[in-house]
C-alpha cells in the first residue's frame, strides 16, 4: 500500500472527506501543515494521525523549509503527497523527491481561473459554469497535468456563498475518488478537454 501525506493549511474539510473514506484512511500516515493554528490540525489529532507543523518563517529559505518536510516524509515512508487546501507553492526540493507523486485539488475547471480565490474569480467573471480539477503538481501555479475534472454550473441568482458550498460538496465526493484511484494505481495522466 502507498503511504500518503496530506498537506493542508486551513479548515481541512477536504482532509476530513479523505480520511472519512475507509479505503483511504489506513494509507494516510501524516498531516503536513504550514499554519500553527489551522483547524485541520485538530481534525488529524482526533483521528490519531501524526501532525507535522512546519512554519516557513522558521527557515532561511524555501529549500531548507522543504528539506525539513522531506526528512519527515522519509521518516514516515511517504510515497504520495496529497495537497488539500495547502496554500503554498511546492518547490524544487519536494518536486524532485516526488516526481508525479504530488497531486492537488483546485476549485475551478483548469486551465480556467488558476491561482487564489478561484471560486470568486469565476463568480465575478459571470460565467455559466466553473468546475473542480485534480492535477499533478509542477512548478507552475495550477499548471500540472490534469488527472480528472468536473463541470459545475453557476445558476442564475446564486450567491457566491451558495456556489462555494456547492463546490466544496462536489470536492468532498470527487477528491476521495481520485485518491482511491491513485492508491490503486489507476490514475491516467492525461489532459481531459472540457
Ligand atoms: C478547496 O476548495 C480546495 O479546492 C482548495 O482549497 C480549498 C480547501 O478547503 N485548494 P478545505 O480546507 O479542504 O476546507
Amino acid at each position: 500500500m502507498n503511504n500518503i501525506a496530506i498537506f493542508a493549511s486551513g479548515t481541512g474539510s477536504n482532509f476530513q472527506a479523505l480520511i472519512n473514506d475507509p479505503k483511504i484512511r489506513p494509507a494516510v500516515r501524516l498531516l503536513v501543515c504550514d499554519q500553527e493554528n489551522a483547524q485541520v490540525i485538530s481534525r488529524a489529532e482526533r483521528e490519531n494521525i501524526p501532525v507535522f507543523v512546519c512554519l516557513a518563517k522558521d527557515h532561511v529559505n524555501k529549500a531548507s523549509f522543504e528539506e525539513k518536510i522531506l526528512t519527515k516524509l522519509k521518516g514516515h515512508q511517504i510515497n504520495f503527497c496529497v495537497l488539500a487546501g495547502y496554500m503554498r507553492m511546492i518547490g524544487n526540493t519536494l518536486l524532485a523527491a516526488y516526481p508525479k507523486r504530488i497531486i492537488n485539488l483546485h476549485p475551478s475547471f483548469l486551465p480556467e481561473f488558476p491561482g487564489k480565490d478561484a471560486i470568486g474569480q469565476a463568480f465575478r467573471a459571470g460565467v455559466a459554469q466553473t468546475g473542480i480539477t485534480a492535477h499533478f503538481v509542477d512548478s507552475g501555479v495550477d499548471t500540472g497535468p490534469i488527472i480528472a475534472q468536473e463541470r459545475i454550473s453557476i445558476l442564475q441568482g446564486e450567491s457566491e456563498e451558495e456556489l462555494t458550498q456547492k463546490i466544496h460538496q462536489a470536492e468532498h465526493r470527487f477528491y476521495p475518488t481520485i485518491v482511491c484511484d491513485l492508491i490503486l494505481g489507476n490514475v491516467a495522466c492525461e489532459r481531459k478537454e472540457g
